[in-house]
């Protein structure tokens, strides 16, 4: 099976966990997109959804799926998003679509984190994929160098040539030459450098299940 198969089909597992009547926490992201398609065919059953990104958001109302703004909605049961990285712990390194913050926040306010991925997803230890982090740009030469201190090597993201701006109106380094053998001390601490917005570990917003796709078909991991 393609990458892209795969994601179909972890895309469409996940619509076991949506809960009839309720609203349903959506993240972002090529594996999100067949989930949202996935979703459609029983949008008459669910309220509709909070979504993580704008982008999510145009796709879910081009669905014909209510979207509601995160704070008309006190708790979600079900948050399904995608991964960069997830480890055996169900940590995660978020961010590869730089809607990590509206991710976080979401996660936050969802009871079960279901992660879809393809098992190129799956590491032992998070690091490899370089790790997003979303900055107040004026922070973003003092964070780089916080992140030398560290070993690893911050790059701005850009798209066209220029800073990419998030839907947070703010932009996102990618830090390579990083092993995160520790991803809940980690994302503390480089939460609380100043101009630092959010970190793409997701450690303490971690999955509680990870639905794999792999050649034999979607592993259900549970953490
Ligand atoms: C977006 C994300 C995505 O979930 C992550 O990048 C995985 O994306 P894809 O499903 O396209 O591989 O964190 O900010």
């Amino acid at each position: 099976m393609t990458q892209d198969e795969l994601k179909t089909l972890v895309g469409q597992a996940a619509l076991k966990y949506v809960v009839p009547g309720e609203i349903i926490g959506v993240g972002t992201g090529s594996t999100v997109n067949k989930f949202i398609d996935a979703l459609a065919t029983m949008k008459d059953q669910i309220k509709g959804a909070v979504s993580s990104s704008m982008a999510s958001t145009e796709r879910l109302r081009a669905l014909g799926i209510p979207v509601f703004d995160a704070n008309a909605v006190a708790g979600l049961a079900v948050y399904v998003d995608g991964a960069d990285e997830i480890d055996g712990q169900g940590h995660m390194v978020k961010g590869g679509g730089a809607a990590l913050t509206r991710e976080k926040i979401v996660a936050a306010q969802s009871r079960q984190f279901v992660c879809i991925a393809d098992e190129s997803k799956k590491v032992e230890a998070l690091g490899a994929f370089p790790l997003p982090v979303e900055v107040i740009p004026m922070a973003s030469a003092r964070i780089m160098r916080q992140f030398a201190a560290l070993g690893g090597t911050a790059t701005l993201r850009l798209k066209d040539g220029a800073p990419l701006v998030t839907d947070n109106g703010q932009h996102i380094l990618d830090v390579r030459g990083l092993r995160i053998t520790d991803p809940l001390a980690f994302e503390s601490e480089v939460n609380q450098w100043p101009g630092v917005v959010t970190v793409g570990v997701f450690a303490h917003q971690k999955a509680h299940v990870c639905l794999l796709g792999t050649a034999t078909g979607v592993l259900t991991l549970t953490y």
